[in-house]
Order: structure tokens, then C-alpha cells, then sequence
């Protein structure tokens, strides 16, 4: 393995069009600081950035609707995230915006500088237009169904719900989410990446030479260079973001995935002069935390970027967490959905590291995982309170009873003494491991085995049974205590950075270092300790149910204004347009490989046709068969993984999103017009 000599560590740069919650905090944040804090606990050199992601639709939609400018918009969030991940302890070395003029210099001369060495191609293609809003309508300004799973609500870059990439001129049924109007094509000319022709590339660099990346990465990689890669548009029509940089160019911006991992650079701009060594050598090993969601912008995109501009080095590591639900849901911004940072920091305050805590022990590392209130409560009151704080707390208590705070002298250490010694080396040692290969789960298991360690010691030994008999031993039982504890105050640095100052505290030291640990002589004999304050507190059942009432709340007010608003009204010419009968489902089978869709058979009393329906989720094939439905008969047929579907299914939506048959009477005919 190579020896680095220096490390440049990036996190995702959250979009400021809303606050951050803990699925963003468990899948990117907390897992960078904890190895950040390590490196730097080893005295490496190594600088983190991240900052607010300021352009895209998302934040213009958001703007609109609020009836501000985007400007407010991220300004007002900009402010909201940054304090709220400070709060928590994440110790980014800078974090930074991407509306800031340096930032927009950094990115228009990067895009220049690939303009001008004629990487890009330029094409003149149609794409989606408005001609209510009079406007193109990029990424999420158009939405429409997935021709790849069926769901309804994809957006013109990407669906959601199976991940895939998409372009808005591949939608089914495109919709404007401005006017809600069908939108038109009309033509545009825009600069492409060209991904084509650095295939090969990808391939050697990633698919022969990071085989070690994690296998949910390497995965979707793999998948996506397998399929082909095409050019992609790395401009946009659009008044918000970086302007693009060429002449005859005006009304576009970059494309917000070009300019955000420029971000990155600018951050590092804004933090030293000396930003290149920590960009351009071969030296520095260069890390990416983020998302599931964000793997193909950091591993294909961002690297393509880097190396046709020549000068960059590459990631050596993405290490990219999955998503985390909370109380067994998807997390939601727009139903809320969620743990927001800055409101838990307003409940829970001084509970930082309780929220790190679990939020590392349940981190979804290579799967989604789940974050419950009960599971949060649990792990605070039996582990940081039951073990890990009880065992400080009865060893400065101890000590401040016994010997009024100042060590013993220790006799000689005992077989078992010795083997604690031992002990905490080798988790030292493993924690270390872990966290150099993003196994954070696995990291904070050990740091927690180090204080059941010293809290197991405490109850084997019972100092408080033999102090009368034995004093002598109780002097060597409360100094491996202390050391115990004091290496503790070391390990548990990265993950609980709250507890570990509280700890030094107590302990009355002001730094220990790393390489340090295991040693049974960080404090030496007849050094004062203070009184022992508690490091975590017990959470009553009362603040979890305040949690619980919160999020029924929220489900709740979101159920109430589920009811879609009526749309624009139609004309009765408008509305003969639509074709629909009466049918019976005549067969119905899964669609392999996807989740969603059945193919159906059905008799519509004119034919007999096949439709694909995207309804898997909610009804088996068997309980359908014999349904009587409606049927819109004349849309226009499409190819929906492979087989054409000539016809759709009416359905109501429910709260919950459950899609539910509209039926007609049994004795219908078949093909009989609904009117
Ligand atoms: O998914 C997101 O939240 C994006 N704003 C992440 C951007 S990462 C980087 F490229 F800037
Ligand atoms: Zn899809």
C-alpha cells in the first residue's frame, strides 16, 4: 500500500435548500469527522472541507415558492447548516459556499480551461421548454415517469426511486413542474463531457485499480460503465449558477454537478495558498464522503472532469454510505419526515455525542439502516450511561473517596493487570484499522469494548470490598483504573470529542497522544484528578414520546394537505380527447427485475391488449385477476422495459401513497365509454 504523505478529505457539500437531518449526518458527516479527528490525533497532515451547495433548480423552486430570491434562500440556510454542524463538533478546516466569487472564478476557469484545450463537445440539441413560464426546463423542472421502473414521479436528471440517471427527454408523459403544462421541444446549444471517451480510462483506473473500494461503490460503478457511457451536458438554461464562460453563451450557467466538486478546490483555495499540493500531488491521497446518491457524480463525472483538465490528482477512496430511515420510513424533507440537526440540538442540548453515538453505531455503512427514538434512548441509558459513564464515574469517585484525588502508587501489576494493558493496545490497535477502511460501526464497537473492559475490571476486583482488608491491592486497582480511563479519554476522542474534553477534565490533563495508547503510565502516580462530573445523562421516556409526538404531528399536517390541488381547467372538447372504458384483467405477471411493475392482460371488450402498470408494490398477481377497471384506452403506447403497453390503468392515490383500483360495477361491459 502506498504511504501518503498528506490527505485531502472532502465531504458532500449539502444543498442550501433546507437544513441537514440526521440521514445526512449518519451517511457523510459524522463518519468523515471521526476519521478526520483520527489523522489529526496521529499528526497528519490533512485538511477537510466542505461547504454549502448553492445553485441548482431545487434552490430556485424553493425561492419561488417562498417568494424570495435565491440569494435569500441560500444565505438563510448557509447560516442554519453551518451553525448546526459546529454545534455538533464537526470539525471541517473550512466550510464554504459555492455562491462565493472565488468559488465562481475556481469553476469558470476550470470549465475555460477544458473549453479551450476542446474537451468539451458542443451540440446543438431540442430539449423541454415552457412556453407558459418561457423558460427551458432542465433537471428538476420537468418531471414525468421512469422508463426504467414505471414511477411517476422521476425528474428530467435523475428518478429517485430506482437511482438511474436520466435525461428529461427520456421521461414519459413530461410535465413542467413550473406551469404543471406539457412542455414543447425547442432547440439549444450546450457544452458535453465527453464520459464516451474516457471509458477505457474508467475502466483501468477504477474497475482494475480500486477493486478494494466498497462493494456497493465499485458496484454501481461497474454497472454504469458496463452500460456505456454517453457525453453529458455540463451546462444548463438557467439565471442561477456559475455563468458559462463562452461567448454567445449568455442565459446559461454550469451544470450544478459540474461547479459543486469544484467546491471542493475553492474551498481549499480559501483555506491556504498552499491548495496545491493538496490537489496536484501524487502524494496526497484524496478522499470523498458522501451519499449512495452522489456516487456517480465523484467516481465518473468529478475524476472525468479532473483528468481532462490534467493537472488534478484523482480520489484515491469514496467511500459512500447508503441512506438511513428513521422509524422504519424513508426520511422526507418535504413531508418532514425527519431528525433535524438544529431542532435536536435545541432538545437535546449537550447531547451531542448521544447523537454521534448512535447515529455511528447504526450508520447505514452497506446497507439502509434505521434510526429509532426507542434505539437512541436504549443505547444512551445502557451503554454511555450504564457502561462508559459509570465506569469513569466510579473510578474518579473512587479515587476522590480513597485518596482525596491524587493517584496511588501501584504495586506490581498482577497477571490480569497486565492483560488489560495488553487488551487496550490491540483495540487501540483494531480501532485504528477500522477507521483507515471506513469501518466506523466496527471502530466505535471496540472503543466501547475498551470502557466495558475497565468497567468489567471494576466489578471483578471490587475495590470497595477489600479497601479495609487490602488497601495495597486497591491502590493498583484504582491506578489501572485511571489508566484505563485516561486511554479512554484518547480512543474516544474521534467519536465522542465532547466526552473526551469532559473526560480530560476530570482527569486534569490537558492532552494526551495517540500513539500513546496502551501505555499503563499516562498519569503517573500522586497527579490530581478533579471532582467527577457525569458524562452522559440518563433520557427520560417523556423526551422520547415529545420526539414520537413530533413526528405523528408532522404525519398528520402532511396527511391533511395530501389532497392535491385541482388543476387548470380544461375545456369539454379537451376532455373527449381522453378515451376511457371499461375492462376486466384478464392475466396478470411480475416484470422481472423490477419492483414495481406487473404486466397485465386485459379484455376491453374491443381487444385484448397488454398493459404494464406500475403496482406491484401494492397487489399481488393473483389477487387482481378478474378486477373490473377503468381504463384510459387511447393513450399512446409506450416501451416499458422492453414490452409495449397500450393502455393505463386508473388508480387513487391515497395518503400513504398506495395506489388503489377505481372500479367499475361488476356487471359493466366491457368497453363500455366512461363519460
Ligand atoms: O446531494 C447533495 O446534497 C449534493 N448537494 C452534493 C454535492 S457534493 C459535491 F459535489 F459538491
Ligand atoms: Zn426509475
Amino acid at each position: 500500500m502506498k504511504n501518503f504523505k498528506r490527505y485531502m478529505v472532502t465531504s458532500a457539500l449539502p444543498y442550501t435548500n433546507g437544513p441537514v437531518h440526521i440521514g445526512h449526518l449518519a451517511g457523510v458527516y459524522i463518519p468523515s469527522d471521526i476519521y478526520v479527528r483520527y489523522l489529526r490525533l496521529k499528526g497528519k497532515d490533512v485538511l477537510w472541507v466542505c461547504g454549502s451547495d448553492e445553485h441548482g433548480v431545487p434552490i430556485t423552486l424553493k425561492a419561488k415558492k417562498e417568494g424570495i430570491s435565491p440569494q435569500d434562500v441560500v444565505d438563510k440556510y448557509h447560516k442554519i447548516i453551518k451553525k448546526s454542524f459546529s454545534e455538533l463538533g464537526i470539525s471541517f478546516d473550512i466550510y464554504h459556499r459555492t455562491s462565493d466569487k472565488l468559488h465562481h472564478k475556481t469553476a469558470s476557469d476550470f470549465f475555460e480551461k477544458l473549453y479551450k484545450d476542446g474537451k468539451f463537445i458542443e451540440k446543438t440539441t431540442e430539449q423541454y421548454f415552457d412556453t407558459e413560464a418561457n423558460q427551458f426546463l432542465a433537471d428538476r423542472y420537468i418531471t414525468g415517469t421512469c422508463p426504467h421502473c414505471g414511477n411517476g414521479e422521476a425528474y428530467g436528471d435523475q428518478c429517485e426511486n430506482c437511482g438511474t440517471a436520466l435525461s428529461a427527454l427520456e421521461l414519459i408523459n413530461p410535465k413542467s413542474t413550473i406551469s404543471g403544462s406539457k412542455p414543447v421541444k425547442k432547440e439549444t446549444k450546450h457544452w458535453y463531457l465527453a464520459l464516451d471517451k474516457n471509458e477505457a480510462f474508467l475502466k483501468e483506473w477504477i474497475l482494475e485499480g480500486h477493486k478494494e473500494w466498497k462493494s456497493n461503490v465499485y458496484g454501481q460503478c461497474k454497472s454504469w460503465i458496463d452500460k456505456g457511457l454517453l457525453p453529458r451536458a455540463v451546462s444548463r438554461d438557467l439565471g442561477w449558477g456559475v455563468p458559462v464562460p463562452v461567448e454567445g453563451a449568455e442565459g446559461k450557467v454550469l451544470y450544478v454537478w459540474f461547479d459543486a466538486p469544484i467546491g471542493y478546490i475553492s474551498a481549499t483555495k480559501a483555506l491556504t495558498p498552499d491548495w496545491e499540493k493538496y490537489w496536484k500531488d501524487e502524494n496526497t491521497k484524496l478522499v470523498h464522503f458522501i451519499g449512495k446518491d452522489n456516487i456517480v457524480f465523484h467516481c465518473i463525472i468529478f475524476p472525468t472532469m479532473l483528468k481532462e483538465e490534467g493537472s488534478y490528482i484523482l480520489p484515491e477512496n469514496v467511500p459512500a454510505n447508503a441512506f438511513l430511515n428513521l422509524e422504519g420510513a424513508k426520511i422526507s424533507t418535504s413531508k418532514n419526515h425527519a431528525v433535524w440537526l438544529h431542532e435536536y440540538l435545541e432538545d437535546f442540548e449537550d447531547a451531542q455525542d448521544v447523537l454521534r453515538y448512535t447515529l455511528t453505531a447504526n450508520a447505514p455503512e452497506t446497507k439502509d439502516n434505521n434510526f429509532t427514538w426507542k434505539d437512541f434512548q436504549d443505547r444512551n441509558n445502557n451503554e454511555l450511561v450504564a457502561i462508559f459513564g459509570n465506569f469513569i464515574n466510579r473510578t474518579a469517585v473512587l479515587i476522590q473517596k480513597y485518596y482525596e484525588g491524587k493517584i496511588p502508587e501501584a504495586g506490581e501489576f498482577t497477571q490480569e493487570d497486565k492483560i488489560v494493558f495488553e487488551k487496550i493496545s490491540t483495540y487501540a490497535e483494531n480501532i485504528g484499522k477500522s477507521i483507515e477502511n471506513y469501518r466506523f460501526r466496527e471502530a466505535l464497537a471496540s472503543m466501547m469494548n475498551i470502557a466495558r473492559l475497565g468497567n468489567k475490571y471494576l466489578a471483578d476486583n471490587e475495590p470497595w470490598k477489600i479497601v479495609k482488608t487490602n488497601p495495597e491491592r486497591v491502590k493498583t486497582i484504582m491506578y489501572v483504573s485511571t489508566q484505563i480511563a485516561a486511554n479512554l479519554s484518547i480512543i474516544c476522542e474521534p467519536f465522542l470529542p465532547f466526552t473526551a474534553q469532559k473526560l480530560r477534565k476530570i482527569l486534569n490533563i490537558e492532552k494526551f497522544d495517540i500513539n500513546m495508547t496502551g501505555n499503563d503510565n499516562l498519569i503517573s502516580s500522586s497527579h490530581i484528578i478533579n471532582k467527577s462530573t457525569l458524562l452522559f445523562r440518563k433520557i427520560e421516556d417523556k423526551e422520547i414520546e415529545f420526539q414520537m409526538e413530533k413526528l405523528e404531528k408532522a404525519k398528520k399536517k402532511n396527511e391533511m394537505k395530501i389532497v392535491e390541488p385541482v388543476k387548470n381547467n380544461i375545456s369539454f372538447d379537451d376532455f373527449q380527447k381522453t378515451d376511457i372504458r371499461t375492462a376486466t384483467i384478464l392475466e396478470a405477471v411480475k416484470v422481472k427485475k423490477t419492483k414495481k411493475l406487473l404486466q397485465l392482460k386485459v379484455d376491453t371488450g374491443i381487444d385484448i391488449r397488454t398493459i404494464v402498470s406500475g403496482i406491484s408494490e401494492f397487489y399481488k398477481p393473483e389477487e387482481i385477476i378478474g378486477k373490473k377497471v377503468l381504463i384510459v384506452i387511447n393513450i399512446e403506447p409506450v416501451k416499458l422495459r422492453g414490452i409495449m403497453s397500450e393502455g393505463m390503468i386508473l388508480m387513487a392515490k391515497n395518503p400513504e401513497g398506495k395506489l388503489l383500483f377505481v372500479q367499475a360495477e361488476k356487471d359493466t361491459e366491457n368497453g363500455s365509454q366512461v363519460m
